[in-house]
This record gives C-alpha cells, sequence and structure tokens, in this order.
C-alpha cells in the first residue's frame, strides 16, 4: 500500500471538490442535446465553475504559488516556487456531446528541476465519472489508487493499440497528422481517438494503450500525463526524439521497444513530405 505525498494530497481534494458538480452537469447535458441552442454555452460555464473550485482549494494551500489555468491563463506567483498547471476539464467535446470520457488534469511544475530548467514532479488525472485516480510524484512511480502502473511490455507494432488526437476544426496541421497517420496505422494493429489528451497518457502509463502521438497540445493537456508515462516506465519525446515535447507541443509516448519503433515511422513521415 502506499500512500502519496501531501502535496498530491491536495490535488485530489481539489480534483474530487470538482467532480460532483462536474458529475452533475455532465448528467444535465445529456438531456440538452435536443436543445436546437445545444448546451455548448451550459458546458463552458461547467467547465469554469470547474477551474474556479480547484483554483480555490489550491490557492488556499499554496498561496504563493503561480499557476497555469487553462480557462483562466497564467497567474504569477513566488518565481522560485512551484505553479500548478490546470486543465479543468480535457475532453470538452465529449463531456458536451454526453460522452462519457472525460478528466481533470493537475500538475506541479518546478522551476528549477533536473539541469536548472522547469520540470514537473507531480501529476493528478481524475477520471470523475469512473472515479479512477491516475497519479504520478517524480522518482516514486506512477499509481491508480494504489496500484503501481507500469507501461506495455508489447515489443511489436503488430500486436499494439495506438492513441492519437486528430487536428479538427481551426486546431493542427491536416497534412502532418495525415502523413503520420499513413506511416503507422499500416503497421499496427489499431489506431483510437477517444478525445482527452491528458486520459490517452494516462492509459499509456497504465499500459492500456501501448503508445500515443498528438501535436498542438498545450502544457494544462500533457503536463500530469507526461510524468505519468515516464514514471511508469515509459518514454516521451517530442517527434524529433527530443525531450522538448512540452515545449514543442508534439508528443510520442510509448514504451522503450515501441518508441524507437514509433519514432522511425514518424521521423520518415515527416522527412518525406
Ligand atoms: C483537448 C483534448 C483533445 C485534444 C485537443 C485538446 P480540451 O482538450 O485533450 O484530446 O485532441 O487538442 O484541446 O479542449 O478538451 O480541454
Ligand atoms: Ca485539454
Ligand atoms: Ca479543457
Amino acid at each position: 500500500m502506499v500512500s502519496h505525498s501531501g502535496l498530491l494530497t491536495i490535488m485530489e481534494r481539489a480534483a474530487r471538490k470538482a467532480a460532483p458538480r462536474l458529475r452533475r452537469d455532465f448528467n444535465e447535458v445529456q438531456h440538452l442535446q435536443v436543445s436546437r441552442k445545444g448546451p455548448a454555452d451550459f458546458v463552458s460555464m461547467a467547465d469554469k465553475r470547474a477551474e474556479q473550485t480547484i483554483f480555490e482549494e489550491l490557492r488556499k494551500a499554496r498561496p504563493d504559488w503561480g499557476m497555469l489555468l487553462e480557462e483562466g491563463g497564467k497567474i504569477e506567483g513566488d518565481p522560485d516556487k512551484p505553479r500548478w498547471i490546470v486543465d479543468p476539464l480535457d475532453g470538452t467535446s465529449n463531456f458536451l456531446h454526453g460522452i462519457p470520457h472525460f478528466a481533470i488534469s493537475i500538475a506541479v511544475e518546478d522551476p528549477r528541476g533536473a539541469g536548472g530548467q522547469p520540470e514537473i514532479t507531480s501529476g493528478l488525472i481524475y477520471q470523475p465519472l469512473t472515479d479512477e485516480s491516475f497519479w504520478a510524484e517524480k522518482g516514486r512511480g506512477a499509481w491508480l489508487h494504489d496500484g503501481r502502473l507500469r507501461v506495455s511490455a508489447r515489443r511489436h507494432l503488430d500486436e499494439s493499440l495506438i492513441a492519437t488526437g486528430i487536428p479538427f476544426l481551426g486546431h493542427g496541421d491536416f497534412a502532418e497528422w495525415t502523413r503520420i497517420f499513413g506511416a503507422v496505422a499500416p503497421e499496427v494493429a489499431g489506431i483510437r481517438r477517444f478525445g482527452s489528451a491528458a486520459l490517452d497518457l494516462a492509459w499509456v502509463a497504465a499500459g492500456r494503450y501501448d503508445g500515443f502521438w498528438e501535436s498542438g497540445l498545450q502544457p494544462w493537456d500533457v503536463a500530469a500525463g507526461l510524468l505519468l508515462v515516464r514514471e511508469a516506465g515509459g518514454f516521451v519525446t517530442d517527434f524529433r526524439g527530443g525531450d522538448q515535447a512540452m515545449t514543442r507541443k508534439q508528443v510520442l509516448a510509448a514504451n522503450d521497444a515501441l518508441h524507437s519503433k514509433l519514432h522511425k515511422l514518424v521521423a520518415g513521415a515527416l522527412r518525406n513530405k
């Protein structure tokens, strides 16, 4: 039985405080599908409400820390202290359409991690509808509740299930995604696009998916998930194989064997423009 740190307790408390209202709002949204205006405004309110609850909890616990909030933007804090990175609702389109696949993502970024560079040191991805709490702390592993997570052990592309995020109206590079898809899809057992990058990464950490790629993601989409995959023994890089996944907004995640195979396919696809 493992117990997480006081910091993780704060993060989990914040997520669990926002979750009941999100669950109620999600049930409500299912009834709004048939209205002509649709539930978009309602969902945007639910999103903001969840963020406000998380913000208040985190602020109460660490008043001098800065924050990067998807909805509220950047809040400056003590530059020598860590900051929170929060996505209160990852999988908004699913939520909006009554599809039960979305999560809250909260991460801690230390301004002076390894090599003096900012580094994610704690991450929590909480799925309100399943009550699954994926969490990781630097050097202490990745966990689902109190069960240790490991990335999948599959070593061959032809048995692997790979997740991705597909560009959509106003987001992403269709030509790039299509090239990568054209290189990866024929080699693997299946491709999935479930619509929550945070859960995609949590599921790679849990060995449910064997790998994941997406570009154009924001820090709040991936901060917690990157740590989860790494602490579960996996690799996360940008498309060049470097360690700038968050800053380059390119994520390629998998176990060691599949990561190098996927990276070859991705690099080849991007070379053959
Ligand atoms: C989105 C999800 C989705 C990804 C998008 C993100 P949101 O976040 O993570 O899977 O493909 O690029 O914007 O808008 O639901 O918080
Ligand atoms: Ca998101
Ligand atoms: Ca969001």
